[in-house]
């Protein structure tokens, strides 16, 4: 079935009632009774809370749309071109297991490469941003600003991780023109950082569909240009590099990266 029967709206409460369930289901869980995995590094973590907001979230998702999940903790779906959601139970895991904060849950729906809408908690600060496409962007309700498309790098916090210092030299010149460099550990509530315009840039060299398709979206409706680093336009199913700012601050990291 297509989304276009449904009312874009009863379709954003729903998914939002589908995030807070999850985000009830982690707070009833004694954070004693933690398990913790390593799934390939002895940085990628993944608990049984992953799995099982994942897994709840998957069976509201089904029975109350029946469209396929790409989600991080299951298996998924090969076809992805009609509608699909993108869900991240728990994005920032190494920050839930290590400080308990700083973790967001991530669902977005999309129609092949088209996004829809989207949805992204932060589950402590009970900061609920969502956005439906072409209708701007919310947080608790509250419409989010646009950013400023002039705003240029000299005036913004730039959010990334040491794996980007290290790997792009040039990064770090561009950093020292900034306001500085801040890295919280979670995708969605970086780029959404910028959405909101308490950050300038976020660029990160690897992310996985459902860290950012919902944030993508948050993004985009606030004005904020969402890219691979070579200022490229992403597909929604493939891993790569992101490049998250207002347009002058994006113009000129692109100029100062790959010049
Ligand atoms: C990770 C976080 C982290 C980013 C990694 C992601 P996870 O997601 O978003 O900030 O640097 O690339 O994999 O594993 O916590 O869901
Ligand atoms: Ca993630
Ligand atoms: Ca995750």
């Amino acid at each position: 079935m297509s989304f276009h029967s449904w009312d874009l709206d009863d379709l954003l409460t729903r998914a939002i009632g589908w995030v807070r369930a999850g985000a009830e289901l982690i707070g009833s869980l004694s954070r004693d009774a933690l398990r913790v995995e390593h799934k390939g590094t002895r940085n990628d973590l993944v608990t049984q809370v992953d799995r099982e907001v994942e897994a709840l979230i998957r069976s509201r998702i089904g029975d109350e749309t029946g469209w396929p999940v790409v989600g991080e903790e299951f298996d998924n779906p090969d076809d992805t071109t009609g509608p699909c959601w993108y869900l991240d139970p728990i994005d920032g895991t190494m920050n839930f297991v290590q400080t308990g904060r700083d973790y967001a849950i991530s669902l977005a729906l999309y129609d092949g490469e088209e996004p829809v809408l989207a949805v992204v908690l932060d589950v402590v600060r009970d900061e609920c941003y969502t956005a439906i496409a072409g209708r701007g962007a919310h947080c608790n309700g509250e419409r989010l600003a646009s950013v400023d498309p002039d705003r240029g790098l000299a005036d913004g916090i730039v959010l990334t991780d040491l794996k980007e210092i290290l790997a792009l030299p040039r990064l770090t010149a561009a950093i020292a023109e900034s306001r500085g460099h801040r890295r919280y550990g979670s995708a969605a509530l970086e780029c959404v950082e910028v959405a909101a315009g308490r950050a300038g840039a976020f660029v990160h060299l690897w992310v996985s569909p459902w860290d950012i398709a919902a944030a993508r979206l948050i993004c985009t409706e606030c004005g904020v240009r969402f890219t691979r680093l070579d200022a490229t336009t992403l597909r929604i199913g493939e891993p790569g590099s992101v490049l998250v700012a207002p347009p002058r601050t994006h113009q000129e990291l692109v100029s100062a990266l790959l010049r």
